[in-house]
């Protein structure tokens, strides 16, 4: 993976859900190059994590088992964090599933498996952080979200609605409680090159190593919102006018296989 560049104020401890594979593992190895410590968790084992090798990286990654749809399994990931005593600065909220729910007949219960580990499982990991983030009053938690948010999918009604969901519960959450130093962000992703995705290849499509570089150096920034990457996510939001059926033909053509 080639190294980007970036600019950070200093080394913070950051959290990422979903840190076994696609986006979260190319977080973590982006991270820990530029020099911050990462507390990973995923339900894989932790030998199945396979990210930076160079032995100083490793010494300030840490990686924890852990299912976010399950508040106890949440809460032995936060023991093993006090006992370390990593305070986290930073929780980046990635862990997500896509089951496929709209087949032949919809299948309510793929759909709420679906919206339990995107949306309620990322609201139980808020629940466990902020109040330490709040005692410190500083930190910042960052969904990960989709255009998905704005358009209806053809595939998965559950994924649509977690991800409509989480975006709105971020913006509820930092009217309530956000300051400048204990923010509540969100980076909604068009199409990324993992094996979430199941369209073509396209220079539309970023590798996940790219679009991590970005999110790393969104950390340091003033925004509230990230939308990457920027050409197709622009257009998706320029073509607001187009009816839901017509825009998903248009890019069900350019886009899927
Ligand atoms: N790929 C895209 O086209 C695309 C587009 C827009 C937004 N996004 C968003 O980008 C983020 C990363 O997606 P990706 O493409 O990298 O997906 P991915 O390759 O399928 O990775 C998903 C990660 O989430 C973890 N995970 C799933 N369920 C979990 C649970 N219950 N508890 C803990 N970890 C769990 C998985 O690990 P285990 O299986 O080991 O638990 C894996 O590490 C997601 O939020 C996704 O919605 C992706």
């Amino acid at each position: 993976m080639k190294y980007i560049k970036t600019c950070y104020d200093f080394p913070m401890n950051i959290c990422v859900t979903g840190a076994s594979k696609g986006l979260g593992r190319e977080l973590c190895k982006e991270l820990l190059k530029a020099g911050h410590s990462v507390w990973g968790v995923a339900r894989s084992r932790a030998a199945e994590f396979c990210g930076s090798e160079s032995p100083g990286e490793l010494n300030r990654f840490h990686y924890t088992q852990c299912d976010v749809a399950d508040s106890v399994s949440i809460g032995r990931w936060m023991q093993e964090m006090q006992q370390a005593k990593f305070h986290p600065d930073v929780i980046i909220l990635n862990a997500a599933i896509q089951h496929n729910d709209l087949g032949s007949t919809f299948d309510a219960a793929a759909a709420a498996e679906t919206i339990n580990v995107n949306l309620a499982g990322s609201l139980h990991c808020i629940s466990a952080f902020l109040p330490q983030l709040q005692a410190r009053k500083h930190g910042q938690i960052i969904a990960i979200t989709s255009t998905i948010k704005w358009r209806p999918s053809r595939r998965s009604a559950g994924y649509a609605a977690s991800k409509a969901g989480l975006s709105m519960a971020m913006r509820s959450l930092r009217l309530k409680y956000g300051t400048k130093a204990l923010r509540f962000r969100e980076v909604c992703f068009g199409p990324l090159q993992t094996s979430m995705w199941e369209g073509k290849q396209s220079l539309l499509i970023p590798s996940p190593d790219k679009a991590a570089a970005r999110v790393a150096s969104f950390l340091t920034g003033n925004r509230d919102t990230l939308c990457y990457p920027f050409l197709s996510t622009w257009l998706l939001r320029l073509s607001h006018w187009l009816p839901d059926s017509l825009f998903t033909a248009i890019s069900n053509h350019l886009l899927l296989k």
